[in-house]
């Protein structure tokens, strides 16, 4: 395992474990109408934040709670040390930690991310392939977006300019279903596993996506913006998939933008005329 791994990967297991003792017990705060912040998403970043700067003082660090250090050097962590917050603030158990590396801020070079609750740890490093608590871990092999699973998010910041809900239906209609589970990182480690087949979200931010985005591209996956262009961390889109169902996402992307083929949707007041 390399230098950067095993450090990581006890960081991000200490992080875990602080997050499972507030699990249950915390106090919703909010930052927006609906986005929400817990004691917990500060003493995780505290934590994380002190382990990364005694071990490799030089890096920058950017981290979702407001750690901003060092933003010229050549290596950066951008760190989300709570990515789930409502489901953990309501006591539904899908969160993780989620740490990555990358260098002259673009290149993803390492990343972990922790799901606590089934204690899973993901790790991937540039060039040495992805794993699940050790075990090397691929994509799925489905070939179709019609027999695929699916996952996407929703914001929880400006969410009423987000067009995703028609996204959602439309390949709700053409593929066994899309999950929206409350963690865009694990979501993308999903798809590194071949839990899922795909993943998309709009508007995400680099600490949503670093470690999950190396993790899929390790496990032998495509990551995109929605056009086929390359993922940047800046992109504020993103589109994961296997490989094998991209070209097929990608075109379905293309249709909804433009409007052609969708699934109407049916009429509730119609519906409600046919309740008895
Ligand atoms: C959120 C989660 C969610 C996604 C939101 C993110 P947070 O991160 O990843 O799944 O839909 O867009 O902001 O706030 O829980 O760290
Ligand atoms: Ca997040
Ligand atoms: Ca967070």
């Amino acid at each position: 395992m390399s230098q950067y791994l095993s450090d990581l990967e006890a960081i991000g297991r200490e992080a875990g474990m602080l997050l499972m003792g507030y699990f249950g017990r915390v106090t919703i705060e909010y930052k927006g109408e609906v986005d929400l912040v817990t004691e917990a998403d500060r003493a995780s970043e505290k934590l994380i934040v002190e382990r990364l700067r005694a071990r490799w003082p030089e890096h920058g660090i950017v981290a979702e709670e407001g750690t901003r250090s060092e933003t010229e050097a050549e290596y950066r962590w951008y760190v989300d040390p709570l990515d789930g917050t409502t489901n953990f603030a309501h006591g539904y158990p899908v969160f993780c930690v989620s740490i990555a590396l990358t260098r002259h801020d673009g290149q993803l070079e390492a990343g972990v991310l922790y799901d606590p609750t089934r204690d899973e740890m993901f790790a991937a490093e540039r060039g040495q392939g992805a794993t699940l608590n050790g075990r090397a871990i691929q994509v799925s092999k489905t070939t179709a977006l019609a027999e695929s699973i699916l996952g996407t998010g929703f914001p929880s910041h400006k969410r009423h300019k987000n067009p995703n809900i028609f996204f959602y239906h439309q390949l709700t209609l053409r593929s066994h279903g899309v999950r929206r589970a409350g963690s865009a990182a694990l979501d993308l480690a999903n798809v590194s596993c071949g839990r899922y087949d795909g993943f998309w979200e709009f508007n995400l931010n680099p600490w949503d996506t670093a470690a999950g985005v190396l993790l899929v591209q390790e496990a032998g996956g495509t990551v995109t913006r929605f056009d086929g262009g390359p993922f940047r961390l800046d992109s504020r889109e993103v589109l994961a998939s296997n490989g094998l169902i991209h070209q097929e996402l990608i075109s379905q992307f293309e249709q909804i933008f433009a409007g052609r083929g969708l699934e109407e949707l049916p009429s509730v007041a119609d519906y409600a005329k046919t309740r008895s």
